[in-house]
């Protein structure tokens, strides 16, 4: 894990802790028609193999990144800013750390977005994901497809 601290103007990417997961949670469901619940983020907290960051401006949670990693891949669960914080690089920097915290030995990176979720997927483009694949009908409330995107990692 080689992320301690990034600092961009008054944004600090950090690890999660305990403390985050209400906050965590509100922009979770503020954001995403399928949310996680409280229960499930303060969950991955003590996983090993789970790696949560936090934007924080001014003492409050701006955005957070969820995912996992296992042996070689690793998987973004979710990666959402609060509305107020939005448009200001936050997310952009959030995937960045996300790597940079992954095990070196993680080579690539993965993740589903919905196929109408246009700034999500500009993001990603943007980070270097690259679009491999499509899953029909892979989300419900609404039904939609998935395009599943990768990055590798340069080490
Ligand atoms: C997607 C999301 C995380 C982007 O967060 P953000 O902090 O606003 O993103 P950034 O400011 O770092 O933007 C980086 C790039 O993303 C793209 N982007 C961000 N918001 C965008 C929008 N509303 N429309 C189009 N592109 C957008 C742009 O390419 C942008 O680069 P630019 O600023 O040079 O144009 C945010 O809109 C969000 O929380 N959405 C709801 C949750 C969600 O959909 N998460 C993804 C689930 S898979």
């Amino acid at each position: 894990m080689r992320l301690q601290k990034e600092i961009m103007s008054d944004i600090i990417i950090r690890k999660a802790v305990e403390e985050d997961v209400s906050a965590i949670a509100k922009i979770e469901k503020a954001s995403i028609p399928q949310p996680w619940s409280e229960a499930a983020f303060a969950d991955a907290l003590t996983q090993e193999n789970a790696v949560t960051l936090v934007a924080e401006a001014d003492g409050e949670i701006a955005g957070f990144i969820t995912g996992v990693f296992l042996f070689d891949n690793a998987d973004i669960y979710s990666v959402a800013t609060a509305e107020q914080h939005r448009k200001k690089g936050v997310g952009a920097m959030l995937l960045k750390s996300f790597f940079y915290t992954l095990p070196t030995e993680v080579e690539v990176v993965w993740l589903e977005v919905r196929e109408s979720n246009s700034a999500a997927i500009s993001l990603y483009e943007k980070s270097g994901f690259e679009r491999v694949g499509l899953r029909k009908n892979f989300y419900e409330q609404p039904r939609e497809n998935a395009v599943l995107y990768n990055k590798q990692l340069s080490k």
